[in-house]
């Protein structure tokens, strides 16, 4: 079976609880894909390689390594991103994985717009800025980074405005995504809402 799950949104929105969730409710492969854009910035740091030629060289290896989860490599990956070359090179692998079979779900910034066009579920999960710091900052804390939440506000804002302002596949919900706004919503609860989208789909296709 093919069936795709696409989840964009902004940082700390909530898409890779929902991803993890859905795959696992669903047995579904989830590829965070924000990883391949925060392995590429990290190579460029550690390697001096172009951008275009770090993300060329990304591989699993990169992908499971530890430390990616950082505020810098967030901001480096934000920086690669705007490169239409970076974005490029790793087309062919998450499309790749979109289809594979037993179904895929992927989150990102334009996973519904550029990468999955015909994914089965669009889902854009938003929350507000306010809201979305404070949980980077509880998780920041709980992994023993320190942080100030300011700090981590202005950071979540300035990733937000350089993926929406960007050329090339700006962070957007797709005209057919169902939105989810999770400012509200407690884990359980979101990943319901997420849960009722993809099973009125695969109903919808006597699956
Ligand atoms: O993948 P994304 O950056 O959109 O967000 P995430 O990693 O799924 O969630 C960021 C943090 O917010 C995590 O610590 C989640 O546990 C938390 N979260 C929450 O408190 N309530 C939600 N409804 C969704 C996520
Ligand atoms: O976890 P969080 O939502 O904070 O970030 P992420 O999903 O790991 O993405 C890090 C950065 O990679 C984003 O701020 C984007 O600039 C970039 N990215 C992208 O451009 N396109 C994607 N499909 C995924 C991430």
């Amino acid at each position: 079976m093919r069936f795709t799950v696409a989840i964009d949104g902004p940082a700390a929105a909530g898409k890779g609880t929902i991803s993890r969730g859905l795959a696992e409710r669903f047995g579904f492969a989830h590829l965070d894909t924000g990883l391949l854009y925060r392995a590429t910035g990290r190579k460029v740091l550690e390697t001096g390689l172009a951008p275009e030629a770090a993300a060329r060289a990304v591989g699993p290896e990169d992908l499971a390594r530890d430390g990616l989860r950082t505020q810098a490599v967030a901001e480096l990956a934000s920086r690669v991103a705007t490169v239409p070359e970076v974005r490029h090179a790793l087309v062919a692998f998450q499309r790749d994985f979109a289809r594979r079979d037993g179904g895929a779900v992927l989150d990102g910034r334009d996973i519904g717009t550029v990468i999955c066009p015909d994914a089965e579920v669009k889902l854009y999960v938003t929350a507000s800025a306010e809201v979305r710091a404070r949980r980077r900052f509880e998780e920041l804390r709980a992994s023993g980074q320190a942080s100030d939440y300011e700090d981590v506000l202005d950071e979540v804002l300035k990733r937000d405005a350089r993926d929406m302002g960007r050329k090339d596949a700006p962070m957007r919900a797709a005209e057919d995504a169902v939105q989810i706004d999770t400012s509200e919503m407690d884990i359980d609860d979101a990943l319901a809402a997420a849960v009722a989208v993809v099973e009125a789909r695969l109903q919808g296709r006597g699956t």
